[in-house]
């Protein structure tokens, strides 16, 4: 690929989208996003770390990346895959939320109450943007994946369920996207159905196809494996759930931070994500929904905020979003997912889903070297997460001998048992990488481990 120089060291967005295409054949660059430039007016040295952006200026963005852990070493943060770190713009942001603007939303009629709604409703829009949905209003604010999961699966997919009907999953699920399938199953009587992966980890496109029959009612799939790192093949999902007759959610927890979508071209029923995977705080996310199913959808919890008029006997509700939002919502961190966003939009999400493919190949190449080291999951198509074990030392064992060299990864199941199960092993060390990691990092990685390996 060629380095454009008119763009602040940025390749042409072009290009890169005709570079990514092969890699995320589901995905195009929005508008938006190829007339944004990075940290616009700064100009970017012409020597970087990497050919996408500037990854030492993207570090000193993100303060925790200073500190210090286990006697002193420097932080090496490759737990991308539980939680990322948070830029200052975000930091700064909910600050000046909290000494600028803070107040409950929509229903003062006083400054402040003006100045919080309207950042709230710039994020929802922010959101909205980012994801390529049409409006705010496909938007909805939950806590997170998990609570996105579980107000479609019982605001939209249970009014449909009767004994016998099918809901169709993937082995690859994280736990978030195959307990609240089970419950409506018990509560309904509904039957689960799952796709089975190949043994690199990559869902069986067949199969999934066979899955199907009339009695299926909704089908949910991952995005990216937050186990294996396997990226999915979305696209023809969502067209073979079509041909079925069938809607279908995408849960992206592990996919916003690291590969371009746009959910309107992908014409996905519902895509689900969490903030705190995106640079964002913990504790809020979003649901996607298409404007004919949000209709659709009942209330999954009620009461303040949600409603346009209530007596005794009934409650007519507001139009969605503000039907699935009851209670006071989390405001700042809303506002702080739309800097986050924002600061995501920035650099351009192909642009580090080319950079992370890149550090990825090479955390893959040095890993594999190491005797005894097994990756699992070992698709073609793979995000962030290097799945792992390694002959003679547990889990736990390598975990704590990394975290003595200042390497957080995790170690454990992943809330994804049954996908561990398929390849026959309880837990794995998991590093799972972000924007921010860099060959040096994987480098020092591989070293502690070799430690071990001897
Ligand atoms: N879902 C998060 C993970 O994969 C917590 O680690």
């Amino acid at each position: 690929m060629t380095t454009a120089t008119d763009n602040y060291g940025l390749p042409d967005p072009k290009e890169l989208e005709a570079w990514a295409l092969p890699y995320f054949p589901e995905l195009r660059i929005p508008e938006f996003q190829k007339s944004v430039s990075v940290y616009s007016p700064v100009v970017l040295p012409a020597t970087g770390t990497s050919n996408y952006f500037d990854v030492n200026r993207v570090r000193a963005d993100f303060p925790i990346l200073n500190e210090k852990v286990s006697g002193g070493k420097p932080l090496i943060w490759l737990d991308n895959g539980a939680t990322t770190q948070k830029p200052r713009q975000v930091i700064d942001r909910i600050s000046h939320y909290y000494e600028h603007e803070n107040s409950n939303v929509h229903r003062g009629a006083h400054e402040l109450a003006a100045r919080s709604t309207d950042a709230y409703e710039k994020a929802r829009q922010t959101v909205a943007t980012f994801l390529g949905a049409p409006a705010k209003e496909n938007i909805v604010f939950v806590r997170g994946t998990t609570e996105g999961v579980n107000l479609v699966a019982h605001s939209f997919v249970k009014p449909l369920l009767s004994a016998g009907d099918e809901i169709i999953l993937t082995h690859l699920e994280h736990h978030a996207n195959i307990v609240p399938w089970q419950i409506l199953a018990q509560e309904t009587g509904a039957v689960i159905k799952v796709a089975p992966v190949d043994d690199t980890g990559q869902i069986i496109l067949s199969e999934y196809e066979r899955l199907f029959s009339r009695n299926t009612k909704f089908a949910s799939v991952t995005h990216v494996s937050n186990a294996l790192g396997t990226i999915t093949p979305i696209h023809e999902m969502i067209q073979i759930a079509h041909r079925n007759g069938v809607r279908i959610l995408v849960d992206g927890a592990q996919s916003v931070a690291h590969t371009p979508l746009n959910v309107s071209e992908l014409d996905v029923d519902f895509f689900v994500f969490s903030g705190h995977k995106i640079f964002a705080p913990t504790g809020i996310g979003a649901v996607y929904g298409k404007s004919d199913v949000l209709e659709q959808g009942i209330p999954y919890q009620s009461g303040g905020n949600m409603i346009r008029d209530v007596t005794f006997e009934r409650t007519i509700y507001n139009p969605a979003p503000s039907k699935f939002e009851a209670g006071t919502g989390n405001i700042a961190d809303a506002i702080g997912m739309g800097a986050a966003l924002e600061y995501v939009m920035n650099l351009g999400v192909a642009n580090i889903g080319a950079y992370e493919h890149e550090l990825l190949d090479y955390a893959t190449k040095e890993l594999t070297r190491i005797n005894g080291l097994h990756l699992i999951g070992t698709a073609k198509e793979k995000a962030s997460a290097l799945s792992f074990v390694l002959d003679g030392a547990s889990v736990e064992q390598i975990g704590k001998h990394l975290s003595s060299h200042g390497i957080a990864v995790r170690a454990g199941h992943h809330c994804a048992q049954p996908i561990l199960r398929r390849f026959g092993l309880e837990a794995t060390v998991r590093p799972t990488i972000a924007l921010y990691n860099t060959a040096e990092e994987i480098d020092k990685l591989v070293i502690a481990i070799r430690e071990l390996a001897r």
